[in-house]
C-alpha cells in the first residue's frame, strides 16, 4: 500500500493527474479543495468558514483542514493507500499529516511536484474559468492563488525534501506523457517497499 501526495500550484494537474493515479493505483483520491466545495455546496459549517477564504484565493486556516482530514482518515479502510491532493498546503500542514498518518499506522510513500511554468498555469486556469463556475478562476484571484502558493505553500517543498519523500515531475505536455512520468516514479516507489 502506498501514501502519495500530489503537490503543485494551481493549474499544475493535480486534480486531472489525481483522478488517473487514484484510478490505476486503486487509491483514495482526497482533494481538499473537492471537499470544500462540496462542503460550501452543502452549506456545512466548513463551508461557511472556507467560502470567504476561496473566494478571495487565500488559505483556509490550517486547523479546519487539519481536523477535516483527520476525520475522513478515521473512516478509510486501513488496507487503502491515500492520494492526497491540495494538501498539505503549509509546513504546519505538512506536520500535521505526518502526525496523522502515525496515528493510523500509515506513513507517506513519496511526494510528487508538478512543475509547470506559470505562463501556462494562468493559461490552462482562465480557459477552465470559462465553464468551470468556480468562483477562484477570474485573473485577479488566479494571481492572488499565485502569490499565495509561493510565500505559502512552497516551504512544503523543503519539507519534503529534508525526509527524502520529494520527487520533481515535469507537468507540461499532454496529460497522458505526464502521467508515463508519475507512473514511472511511483512504480519505482512501489517496488522499493
Ligand atoms: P484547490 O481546489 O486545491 O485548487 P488549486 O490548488 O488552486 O488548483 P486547481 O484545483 O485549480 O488545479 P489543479 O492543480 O488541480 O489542476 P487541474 O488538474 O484542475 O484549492 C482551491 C482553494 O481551496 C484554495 O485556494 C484554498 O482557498 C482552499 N484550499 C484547498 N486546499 C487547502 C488546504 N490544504 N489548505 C488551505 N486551503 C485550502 O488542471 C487545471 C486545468 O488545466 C483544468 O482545466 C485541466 O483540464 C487542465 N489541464 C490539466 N492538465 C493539463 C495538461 N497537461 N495540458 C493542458 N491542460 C491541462
Ligand atoms: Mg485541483
Amino acid at each position: 500500500m502506498i501514501n502519495v501526495v500530489i503537490f503543485g500550484p494551481p493549474g499544475s494537474g493535480k486534480g486531472t493527474q489525481g483522478q488517473i493515479i487514484a484510478e490505476k493505483y486503486n487509491l483514495e483520491h482526497v482533494s481538499t479543495g473537492d471537499l470544500l466545495r462540496a462542503a460550501i455546496t452543502n452549506n456545512t459549517r466548513e463551508g461557511v468558514i472556507a467560502k470567504s477564504y476561496i473566494d478571495k484565493g487565500e488559505l483556509v486556516p490550517d486547523e479546519t483542514i487539519i481536523d477535516m482530514i483527520d476525520g475522513l482518515l478515521e473512516k478509510l479502510p486501513m488496507d487503502r493507500g491515500v492520494l492526497f491532493d491540495g494538501f498539505p498546503r503549509t509546513v504546519a500542514q505538512a506536520e500535521a499529516l505526518a502526525e496523522i498518518l502515525k496515528e493510523h499506522g500509515r506513513d507517506l510513500s513519496t511526494m510528487l511536484n508538478l512543475e509547470v511554468e506559470e505562463e501556462e498555469l494562468i493559461t490552462r486556469l482562465l480557459k477552465r474559468g470559462e465553464t468551470s463556475g468556480r468562483s477562484d478562476d477570474n485573473m485577479e484571484t488566479i494571481k492572488k492563488r499565485l502569490e499565495v502558493y509561493n510565500s505559502q505553500t512552497l516551504p512544503v517543498m523543503d519539507f519534503y525534501q529534508t525526509k527524502g519523500l520529494y520527487k520533481a515531475v515535469a507537468g507540461m505536455g499532454t496529460v497522458e506523457e505526464i502521467f508515463e512520468r508519475i507512473a514511472a516514479v511511483l512504480d519505482s516507489v512501489e517496488a522499493a517497499k
